[in-house]
């Protein structure tokens, strides 16, 4: 392992927001979140509604200040101008300056970056070749729709190539073809070495582009691994597709059931191995017949839904 500074890095991040006149509710939307991303790696925020995804950027961009903990860009203080030099950001609800053509605004990105003549106008047609709006580049934002604002706000963040990209749910209002794209530009820039962390509700994008995830819960920290790790961690299940027997006969045999779904004449249930084993055997004693009998791939959905049940998840952070 190289000594360069960690991309980014939380200490026991937490942020208290208040609310009310008198400023005496509290929403705490963090608690205590330590996460670390390295050079060179796509790093995937997970969680439900409310669990503290946006805040955590917005500690980094330095859009919200933290009540307590570190937040740090390249070994700096998140705070510090110069740690968001290298950084190219897309906020969750892009507002972008609605009477700017696509290709001014994308160009002002690029000239607040430093880049400038040539090699700035290079970058601004190579951008918006990259999120695929040559052809809107001209018309002005307020008469984009959502996915092209959020084509748009994609552009502004990586036209000065940055070291690091930090994007709020990027594929947010994307379509299928958009979200391909979203999907090939992150993985091109991961060959180009660029370091990504984004958040996102999308667990397929997570898993054909994260090399770690963390998954956050009511603002705590409730996993972190990488992909691979997460789900091969799990006890391997089997699926057995029951014909002949209702749900409620199949739950009478006895045996401990991950998940169980009946749908018209049939009954699907998820169980460890051995227990498998003897159901298949009691559902033919009980005059049931067995359609299918596979190994239950353990999906990133799967412990994301698990992860969030077993948290007792809420929406939002806790409210007091
Ligand atoms: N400006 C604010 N003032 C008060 N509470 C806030 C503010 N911003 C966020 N919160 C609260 O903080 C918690 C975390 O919100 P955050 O936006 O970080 O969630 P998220 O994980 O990004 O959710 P989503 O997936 O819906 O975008 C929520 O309970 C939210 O209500
Ligand atoms: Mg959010």
């Amino acid at each position: 392992m190289s000594d360069a500074p960690l991309p980014i890095e939380t200490r026991e991040l937490s942020k208290t927001y208040r609310l009310g006149f008198f400023m005496n509710r509290k929403v705490r939307a963090l608690q205590g979140v330590s996460l670390s991303v390295r050079p060179g790696e796509v790093y995937g925020l997970l969680g439900p509604n409310g669990a503290g995804k946006s805040t955590t950027i917005k500690i980094l961009m330095n859009l919200v200040q933290a009540s307590s903990g570190e937040a740090r860009l390249f070994g700096q203080p998140s705070q510090d101008c110069a740690a968001r030099q290298e950084v190219g950001f897309l906020p969750e609800n892009p507002a972008p300056y609605e009477y700017l053509s696509g290709a001014e605004f994308v160009r002002l990105a690029g000239s607040l970056g430093g880049l400038f003549g040539r090699e700035l106008d290079r970058r601004v047609a190579e951008t918006l070749g990259e999120v695929g709006m040559e052809h809107a580049a001209s018309l002005p934002i307020r008469r984009y729709s959502k996915g092209m604002i959020q084509r748009i706000g994609l552009a502004q963040a990586i036209v000065t190539r940055p070291k690091l990209l930090i994007l709020d749910e990027p594929t947010s209002g994307l379509d299928p073809v958009g979200r391909r794209q979203m999907r090939d530009l992150v993985s091109a820039e991961r060959a180009r070495g660029t370091t990504v962390l984004f958040c996102t509700h999308i667990i397929p994008d997570v898993e054909a582009l994260c090399d770690r995830v963390a998954v956050l819960v009511s603002g705590k920290l409730v996993k972190e691994g990488s992909v691979r790790d997460l789900v091969t961690s799990q006890v391997p299940l089997v699926e057995l597709v029951i014909e002949g027997l209702g749900l409620s006969q199949v739950r009478a045999l006895g045996e401990p059931l991950q998940f169980e779904q009946e749908i018209g004449q049939r009954v699907t249930v998820r169980t460890d191995d051995a227990a498998g084993q003897r159901l298949l055997r009691a559902v033919l004693s009980a005059g049931g017949r067995v359609a299918q009998l596979s190994p239950a791939r353990f999906s990133l959905e799967d412990l994301f839904m698990e992860t969030v049940a077993g948290a007792k998840q809420k929406v939002g952070g806790e409210i007091n």
